[in-house]
């Protein structure tokens, strides 16, 4: 029985909704506070047991690539200062056992191709899928209830929740049928339907699980909507072969592709941050509402 071992990282995006923070800059170095969105989602699939990172990156995405790396000039300045405390931090960031690689994604064609571009180093295992940009606040990790539900069911699930029915042009949207608590069937997914049409109000957030015969589907599919390789699309094909199962996830989403998402999620991580929290809720309540 496989476990879910590897997850992919699709950084390759424009993050054109933050410009100009992110002319330079990939949108998923965009701090929480102090922590950028990409470690939340490394520490998320830490939890979940997963050990290796398959990041699929793209221009202006090297920063990723040195954030997990390791930064010799700063560490020997930490030792020469005696921050002993933030040397420590920075070491050990995450776990030794786990592995980062990087692929490029020469053309930015879509999520679907994205994915697919992690082929060669996924091979014949499941696999998760995380977006940075949906921060998932839950306890336990959100991916780590996602891990169990596959542990058990040992077919593809897929992160969902509703959404209001206005929303669902901004969402992978399924049409599903309860098989369990949190656990429904995916009977039809579609991508980005406008509200008249939509199946459901049951959307697709940036968390999945998927065996690997998605490669296959995602091999086959045609560019769908924004004339891109839809990961929708290939589930949709994969549907016709293999059972795949939504899950309502427990926890809150912080969708931080938008600019009132990321800042709901500053207000929510600096409240509670060691740190800064106390001060800042004080600070909060002197402006009144
Ligand atoms: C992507 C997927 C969509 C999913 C969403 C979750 O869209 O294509 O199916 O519901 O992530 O955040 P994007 O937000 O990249 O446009």
């Amino acid at each position: 029985m496989k476990k879910v071992r590897k997850a992919v990282f699709p950084v390759a995006g424009m993050g054109t909704r933050f410009l100009p923070a992110t002319k330079a800059s990939p949108k998923e170095m965009l701090p929480i506070v102090d922590k950028p969105l990409i470690q939340f989602a490394v520490e998320e699939a830490v939890a979940a047991g997963i050990t290796d990172m398959v990041f699929v990156t793209g221009r202006s995405k090297r920063s990723i690539e040195d954030h997990f790396d390791k930064a010799y000039e700063l560490e020997s300045e930490l030792q020469a200062r005696g921050k002993d405390e933030l040397l420590d931090f920075v070491r050990n960031m995450i776990p030794k056992n786990i592995n980062c690689i990087y692929i490029r994604q020469a053309e930015a064609l879509g999520l679907g191709h994205a994915v697919l571009c992690a082929k060669p180093v996924i091979g014949d295992e499941p696999f998760a899928v995380i977006l940075a940009d949906d921060l998932l606040d839950g306890k336990p990790a959100v991916m780590k209830q996602m891990t169990d539900t596959y542990d058990y069911y040992r077919c593809s699930v897929l992160g969902v929740q509703d959404v209001p029915r206005a929303d669902t042009r901004s969402y992978g949207i399924v049409d599903a049928r309860p098989v369990a608590e949190r656990v429904e069937q995916v009977n039809a997914i579609v991508e980005k339907p406008k509200p008249e049409d939509a199946p459901s109000t049951l959307a697709v957030v940036g968390r999945y699980i998927l065996t690997p015969r998605i490669f296959h589907h995602l091999e086959n599919v045609k560019p769908g909507a924004g004339g891109e390789i839809q990961l929708t699309d290939g589930i949709a094909s994969l549907l016709s072969e293999e059972q795949v199962l939504a899950y309502r996830y427990h926890g809150t989403r912080y969708d931080c592709g938008s600019k009132l998402g990321y800042l709901q999620a500053t207000v929510v991580f600096g409240q509670r941050h060691p740190e800064v929290g106390p001060a800042f809720d004080a600070y909060l309540k002197t402006l009144g509402g």
